[in-house]
């Protein structure tokens, strides 16, 4: 097959959803119908379960199942899918931001009784500074709900997504009687067994037909028709461009447990998701079709296996094709690489691959060379931009608590970082080392990982910082940005790339700086 045949049939996406809005049992739902798994309860929920006896224990046993769902490939009606995971936890935002890099598009799902929550705002909001096309399943129909109309605005309000109907429900929870597909002009009946794989379809192309009528009785169906005709007065037809420029979303809905309304949902995803598409990099746009090949990085996993401490890098093919023992310029170290066993990724196992094509995650072993973000290409020196670094949310000092262990404790602070756990800090006036992460979880996790894979230990010592910022002086020599270094030098420190950073150590802190040195940029995301 041509390159341009395989990008046309790639669809890369991410699921994003609050946790318990039903992400994974939508997740396992879509791979039963491209036939990747025979029965539900195969795909691992990546979510800290309730009740588990240490949140943290938790989040060692989710890494551990965390490689297998990393990437959920298969073919559905000739179109090779890659459902890319995002993890549940808060904790792992950060990870899900990086993911989001790597996705050409994403459903949100929504829970019909909880509505719009937290962290479906922060992680849309992610997908929309990138213009991501976004799809939403509004889920749980089956139970008593909100209701649609007030969802659709809640959506629009609270997510800022102009939304379009693409299905509609007859009735809701108690009263559900089944969903009208405006895409495909038919009618799905609830029958309300979970056991049932696919509902029953009605194709209906004209709603005054006496058939609607005879099915769900002729008051339901008179309140139906008006309810949607209000509806189709008020949002906007769908339109792909739209879709694809992430400025319309369209919106279906159902139940991935009882399986209904997910056909719907995949049938169309396959028709207007976008395939791969042009990247820009440092120096110009790179098109999918492009002959030679490019990649970034933006995940690493640890091996879990403590006799093989080698990691897992996860490449996104941008450009070309990624083809097994072809020597890549890493382009960051400029170096030559060569992968003689990269792994391709299907729903329940990975396989070495060959050849990958644009859209395709590639896993590729690592011992300590590679980071997220890194660049591959068959030699151009571009670099991919645009994976974000966020301001962490808690910072502490880290010490060396085995001196015999210094270089275990500098080898695990780099690789663990290089993973993006955590970020390091120095500050400028001492060269004290602070680790600044997203959630507080990963201190515990750190500690624990440093002595388990890297024999060395650390204690933590407690550091107030609101928040951390990037800075960019607009002008170095400016004598107000000498003055700023100068008055606040206790405040300031190094990330990895040497980029300076300021410790804020109070909102108004902050506050203040960006008032007296309006000429200096203080960013909360840096992209590297
Ligand atoms: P998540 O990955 O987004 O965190 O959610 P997940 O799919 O694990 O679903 C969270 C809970 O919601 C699960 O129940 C799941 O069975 C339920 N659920 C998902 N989709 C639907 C739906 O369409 N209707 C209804 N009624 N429930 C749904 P649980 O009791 O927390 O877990 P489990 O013991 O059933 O696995």
């Amino acid at each position: 097959m041509k390159l341009d045949d395989e990008i046309k049939r790639r669809r890369t996406f991410g699921i994003i959803s609050h946790p318990d809005a039903g992400k994974t049992t939508l997740t396992e739902k879509l791979l039963l119908f491209g036939g990747a798994i025979q029965e539900a309860g195969a795909v691992k929920s990546n979510k800290v379960k309730k009740g588990a006896t240490s949140d943290f224990m938790e989040i060692e046993r989710q890494r551990g199942i965390s490689v297998a769902t990393s990437v959920l490939g298969f073919e559905y009606k000739d179109i090779k899918i890659n459902i890319l995971d995002t993890p549940g936890h808060k904790d792992f935002a950060e990870d899900t931001y990086r993911t989001l890099t790597a996705v050409d598009s994403v459903i949100v799902v929504i829970d019909v009784a909880k509505g719009v929550e937290q962290q479906t705002e922060k992680l849309v909001e992610v997908c929309q500074m990138r213009n991501i096309p976004i799809i939403v399943f509004i889920n749980k129909l089956d139970r008593e709900g909100k209701d649609a109309v007030e969802l659709l605005d809640e959506i629009e309000i609270k997510l800022g997504l102009k939304v379009t109907p693409l299905s509609f429900p007859i009735g809701i929870g108690y009263d559900f009687k089944g969903i009208y597909n405006i895409w495909e002009q038919n009618i799905n009946l609830f029958t309300g067994d979970p056991k049932k794989d696919i509902e029953e379809t009605i194709e209906i192309h004209d709603l005054n037909s006496s058939v609607l009528k005879k099915i769900i009785g002729a008051t339901t169906a008179d309140t139906f028709k008006e309810e949607l005709d209000l509806v189709q007065g008020v949002y906007p037809d769908f339109n792909y461009e739209l879709y694809r420029s992430g400025k319309l979303h369209p919106v279906f809905f159902g139940s991935a447990l009882h399986n209904f309304g997910v056909r719907e949902l995949l049938d169309c995803f396959v028709k207007i998701a976008p395939p791969p598409e042009a990247k820009t990099s440092s120096t110009r746009e790179i098109k999918a079709n492009e002959e030679n090949f490019s990649g970034f990085v933006f995940k690493i996993h640890a091996n879990m296996d403590p006799k093989h401490r080698d990691r897992l890098a996860f490449i996104k093919v941008v450009s070309g094709t990624f083809k097994r023992n072809s020597p890549y310029l890493h382009v960051r170290k400029s170096k030559q690489m060569k992968f003689s066993s990269p792994n391709a990724f299907f729903a329940e196992k990975k396989e070495i691959v060959d050849i990958s094509y644009p859209g395709d995650i590639v896993g590729v072993h690592d011992t300590g060379n590679l980071k997220i973000g890194d660049t591959l290409t068959e030699g151009e020196e571009i670099l991919f931009k645009g994976i974000p670094s966020f301001s962490p949310q808690h910072f502490k000092y880290i010490n060396n608590a085995d001196p015999m262990k210094t270089k275990q404790l500098e080898k695990g602070i780099k690789q663990l970082t290089d993973e993006g756990v955590a970020q390091l800090f120095v500050l400028e006036i001492n060269g004290r080392k602070v680790i600044g992460t997203v959630g507080a979880l990963q201190f515990e996790v750190i500690q624990y990982r440093l002595e388990h894979e890297y024999g060395a230990k650390c204690t933590y010592e407690d550091l107030k910082v609101y928040k951390s910022c990037w800075i960019d002086p607009g002008n170095d020599n400016s004598e107000n940005f000498k003055e700023f270094k100068r008055l606040k030098r206790k405040y300031l420190a190094r990330d990895k790339e040497n980029q300076l950073v300021f410790f804020a150590d109070s909102a108004f802190t902050l506050e203040m700086a960006i008032k007296t040195y309006p000429e200096i940029n203080f960013q909360e995301i840096s992209e590297f």
